[in-house]
């Protein structure tokens, strides 16, 4: 069974309301592969995440940034995993480098995120970023990539299943832009991309049609 090809795009700490009207737009009247090809998952800002559910086509799913590791309560400025399917979002990213190095977010509030919450590795996708390309322009040549997606999910089967292995997506992020993401794509463990800064550009739209370039090599 073929593991479908997944882009999220992550917007990080930017954008106005003006800014994302104008992203969705460009999304929305993008040219890009259906829904069966290709999982496309945008993570807008907390504060964005209604406006962009409620202008997005349903082709385009979207997903928060970050979520709290428990249920809510009396946890000022945290946002349960509870209130994000309450709000019709079903994907969360946790455990980004940028949380880990500015917030100090550990290990163990990343795995105790995924642990807590999750019961079904179907729902689960795993981004590789090597840290020293994220948003610099520096991007992991194809057979770096697919080294290292090689090796997690050879870890996935020694660790979880070989069904898990075989079925869940690792997806590479770092400096991803529609120049790089065809060949990077192309890579047999490489099932898509985490992108940051070109997410927010139109060529987010070009690594989107990489799952096409994908399907038909
Ligand atoms: P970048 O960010 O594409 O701007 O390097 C990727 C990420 O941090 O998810």
């Amino acid at each position: 069974m073929g593991r479908k090809f997944f882009v999220g795009g992550n917007w990080k700490c930017n954008g106005t309301t003006e800014d994302v009207k104008k992203i969705v737009n460009t999304l929305n009247e993008g040219q890009v592969p259906s829904p069966d090809v290709v999982d496309v998952v945008v993570s807008p800002p907390f504060v964005f995440l209604t406006l962009v559910k409620s202008l997005l086509k349903s082709d385009f799913q979207i997903a928060a940034q970050n979520c709290w590791v428990k249920k809510g309560g009396a946890f000022t400025g945290e946002v349960s995993a509870e209130m994000l399917v309450n709000l019709g979002v079903p994907w969360v990213i946790l455990g980004h480098s940028e949380r880990r190095a500015l917030l100090k977010e550990s290990n163990e509030v990343s795995s105790y995120s995924v642990t807590d919450r999750v019961s079904n590795w179907a729902d689960v996708v795993i981004a590789y970023e090597p840290v020293w390309a994220i948003g610099t322009g520096k991007v992991a040549s194809p057979a770096q990539a697919q080294e290292v997606h090689a090796e997690l999910r050879k870890w996935l089967e020694t660790n979880v299943s070989a069904e898990v292995a075989a079925t869940t997506r690792i997806i590479y992020g770092g400096s991803v832009t529609g120049a790089s993401c065809n060949e990077l794509g192309s890579q047999t463990d490489v099932d898509g991309f985490l992108v940051g800064g070109a997410s927010l550009k139109p060529e987010f739209i070009d690594i989107i049609k990489a799952a096409e370039v994908k399907k038909s090599a």
